[in-house]
């Protein structure tokens, strides 16, 4: 294992940095791809032309624009870079990886849970249809139609839920308003919230590397919340209380009525494969999770390696 690579599409990013380090620490070479030049990563025009590095054992798409970039408004061209930013780079490397004479042995793709339509009363696992009915679920089946991997290289398609971690998505957003006191639930806070922490996720990618899985897997905590769930033991996990719900109306006024729908509704997803697969949760409970993040100064704990799975 000492000296095989693994090709971290978007390994600059909140999930794809985190990976990287749990897989140094685990002794692997990590390779970025990336618009950005640094030490460790190659561009997509290096892998267009060159193909994989020498060494790659495994492939990992975490790249993508955004959804929830507030800075950025909900254009027709911001949209159709949320999608490119997945599809094209997904069917990048999944070309890179059908076309290299030595294969890697597995790609994993990581997508969002936003697959299954929202709905408050159905139920969700790795076997529930996709419906492709609003953006994100017509997005997840475009991405994940995108990595069209050919034999014998594995397919692992990870749909994440909402991803805890104190460094970047949702907990980077609300940490300041909740730590001034500001917090509180979205709408009327009953949307299911399906979650995962960060350290999690990357240790359930690193087990898709190392184990001999094929197929879709969840990437949701055990325990299922809602919106009103997380906002209180976040809240709890910081001390402060959470008494300002944030009305439907306004977040539909200042993020557009599609991107503030992705806030306002959820869905109830378990994961089925995880327990099937013996992949073992470090954080199974969402105060677990808020407690692990509900810190001011930003410093990182390291990372075990998933010996331990
Ligand atoms: N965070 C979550 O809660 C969550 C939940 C479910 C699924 N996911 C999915 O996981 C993936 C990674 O999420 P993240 O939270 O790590 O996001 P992130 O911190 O924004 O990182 C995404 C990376 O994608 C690359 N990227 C952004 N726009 C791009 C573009 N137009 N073309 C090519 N590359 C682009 C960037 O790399 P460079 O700047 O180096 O090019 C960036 O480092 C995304 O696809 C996201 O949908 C995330």
């Amino acid at each position: 294992m000492a000296t095989s690579r693994v090709l971290i599409g978007g390994g600059t990013g909140f999930i794809g940095s985190r990976l990287g380090e749990l897989l140094i620490r685990s002794s692997y070479t990590v390779t970025n791809v990336s618009r950005m030049p640094g030490i460790n990563n190659i561009s997509w025009t290096d892998l267009e032309c060159t193909g994989l590095l020498p060494m790659t054992n495994a492939v990992v798409n975490c790249a993508g624009q955004q959804v929830m970039d507030l800075t950025k408004k909900w254009t027709p061209g911001f949209k159709q870079n949320v999608a490119s930013s997945r599809i094209y780079t997904t069917k990048a490397l999944a070309k890179a990886v059908n076309t290299a004479k030595h294969k890697p042995k597995v790609f994993v793709l990581i997508t969002g849970v936003g697959a299954y339509e929202a709905s408050p009363y159905c139920r969700y696992d790795e076997s529930s249809a996709i419906t492709g009915k609003d953006f994100f679920s017509t997005l997840c089946k475009d991405w994940e139609a995108a990595a069209d991997i050919k034999p014998p290289v594995r397919l692992v398609i990870i749909r994440s839920g909402v991803v805890i971690g104190r460094w970047g998505g949702m907990i980077k957003n609300m940490f300041l308003p909740f730590w001034l006191g500001l917090g509180g639930r979205l709408g009327d806070g009953k949307q299911f919230l399906p979650w995962i922490h960060i350290d999690d996720l990357c240790r359930m990618i690193q087990f898709a590397i190392e184990s001999k899985i094929e197929g879709i897997v969840n990437g949701v905590a055990p325990q299922v919340i809602t919106n009103e769930e997380f906002t209180q033991a976040f809240a709890r996990a910081l001390r402060r209380p959470a008494l300002l719900p944030i009305p439907e109306l306004l977040l539909k006024f200042l993020y557009n009525p599609e991107r503030a729908r992705m806030l306002l509704t959820g869905q109830y997803v378990i994961s089925k494969r995880a327990e099937g697969i013996g992949f073992k949760f470090r954080y199974k409970t969402i105060d677990e999770a808020c407690k692990e993040v509900a810190r001011l100064y930003p410093l990182k704990l390291p990372l075990t390696p998933t010996s331990s799975l």
